[in-house]
């Protein structure tokens, strides 16, 4: 499957990875024609299924939810049953207890989708090793692996970024068409966050395509539920491995060690001790995280600008509530449908029992839009007072480490554009991505003018 490529000039040989279609794409196809053979879904409440999200139908199935309460039994699904928590106040009750609610592969991960058994493996003659990495762990492995990485996202350390995301985002704004459709999503959204990418890593910038494509399918969990996926799943992970161990070894190469976060990783005392495919499953974390959920804010950003015209006028006139409108965008967006955690000991929680061993999943989607914490919660509102009670980076231990990170290269966006005098319409197709995990767009056409 990699081929190799020419050496680069430190020596090493970088595998040079599928571009082509994959099968991937062939099964998606393939169900495109043939809707019927998707996993079917028959619990009216089961908010796993993604057309809804495809089709931007999910609030009133949601707001139906949380009126009956903040979490439900879904007792059958494509994916087996499973705890929906719908509620902001629930949600962050079961964040707060990591050690009932695991994020662990050896208890199940962190999404909804089901992991093969054993036997199932087997048989398939597929490999389920996952990569170790720290969102999927628990305490104290987890504690240990975040702190080798948190310090590069510091309020200082990302400060120092700023200067050059501002750069780029400026560059790339610059170079738009005026009085011409085009696709935001794939001008600006994946542009912007590959670019990020490359900034942040030393990931080579020619390559930074592939990112879209490595995060691409890890999102559409409805076609992974298909026992071939598993397979097809594992052989991309070793692709996006072989991929990101040739980077690892060319800059241990390096006499001098770069100031990307790769080298610092390399050279950090605390890395040193980690093994091999622990390095290398947060590299792919790390990497992998913050580039789709970024990329999907920054389209979701312009959708809701666009249909919610009085928030715009309010945006262009008061350009003091950019930081309060990135919040705002996140809560409205929610790159992250969900999070999953599996339950280690029975436990009472808003009066219901929770067994050892149940899925429970949390939608931060519907959290973002609770009527008991938002007033009016399906409307942008760039001066909500309390829109970073949001829950779109989670909450407790597993917080999203590149919160700030991601505010950074929205704010800046939003600056840039607003320094521009640009107002970006929506004048074409909008098609969103058939996920239950990722919440996002897949196209985005526009067109800009000046206000
Ligand atoms: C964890 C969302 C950007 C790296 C998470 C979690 C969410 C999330 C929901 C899990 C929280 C939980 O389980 O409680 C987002 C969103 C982003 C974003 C919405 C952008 C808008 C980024 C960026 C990076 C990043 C830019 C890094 C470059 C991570 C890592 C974790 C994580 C390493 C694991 C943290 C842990 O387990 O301790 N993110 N993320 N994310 N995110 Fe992000």
């Amino acid at each position: 499957m990699a081929t190799i490529a020419p050496p680069t000039p430190s020596g090493v040989q970088r595998p040079q990875v599928r571009r082509e279609p994959t099968s991937y794409e062939a099964l998606k196809k393939h169900f495109e024609t043939h809707p019927e053979e998707r996993p079917q879904h028959t619990h009216p409440w089961d908010v796993s299924r993604s057309d809804i999200y495809f089709e931007d139908r999910w609030q009133p199935i949601f707001a139906e939810m949380r009126a009956a309460g903040p979490l439900h039994y879904i007792p059958e699904s494509p994916f087996g049953p499973y705890w929906a928590v719908v509620g902001h106040k629930a949600i962050q009750h079961i964040e707060a207890l990591p050690e009932i609610f695991s994020s662990s592969w050896e208890h199940g991960g962190i999404t909804i989708l089901n992991r093969l058994s054993e036997e199932e493996a087997a048989a398939a003659g597929v490999d389920t090793r996952e990569l170790p990495m720290f969102i999927a762990m628990d305490r104290p492995q987890h504690t240990g692996q975040r702190r080798t990485v948190a310090p590069k996202f510091t309020p200082t350390a990302i400060s120092d970024m700023e200067a050059e995301i501002r750069q780029r985002t400026g560059e790339l704004l610059d170079s738009l068409p005026r009085g011409e459709v085009f696709d935001w999503v794939d001008t600006v959204s994946i542009e912007l966050t590959t670019g990020m990418l490359a900034i942040l890593f030393g990931f080579p910038l020619e390559d930074r395509r592939l990112l879209t494509f490595w995060s691409d399918w890890s999102g559409d969990t409805e076609l992974a539920t298909v026992r071939e996926m598993d397979s097809l799943r594992w052989s991309i992970l070793q692709e996006m491995a072989a991929y990101f161990q040739s980077l690892w070894i060319e800059r241990t190469m390096d006499k001098e060690p770069g100031d990307d976060l790769i080298s610092m990783m390399i050279h950090s005392e605390a890395m040193n001790q980690m093994r091999p495919e622990e390095f290398m499953g947060n590299l792919v974390l790390l990497i992998v995280g913050g580039n789709d959920t970024t990329r999907n804010t920054m389209s979701g950003i312009i959708h809701a600008l666009d249909k919610f015209p009085d928030q715009r006028k309010l945006f262009e006139e008061n350009p003091e509530l950019i930081p309060n409108a990135v919040q705002e965008c996140l809560r409205m967006q929610t790159p992250l449908a969900h999070m999953r955690r599996t339950c280690t000991e029975d436990t009472e929680v808003f009066g219901q029992t929770i067994k050892a061993g149940d899925k429970v999943v949390l939608w931060y989607i519907s959290a973002n839009r609770d009527e008991e914490v938002f007033d009016n919660p399906d409307k942008l509102d760039i001066t909500r007072e309390n829109a970073r009670r949001h829950l779109a980076f989670g909450y407790g231990i597993h917080r999203c480490v590149g919160a700030r990170l991601a505010e950074l290269q929205l704010r800046v966006l939003l600056e840039e554009m607003h320094k521009r005098r640009m107002r970006v319409h929506v004048a074409g197709d909008v098609e969103r991505v058939r996920a239950n995990f990722v919440h996002g767009f897949r196209k985005l056409e526009v067109e800009i003018t000046s206000f």
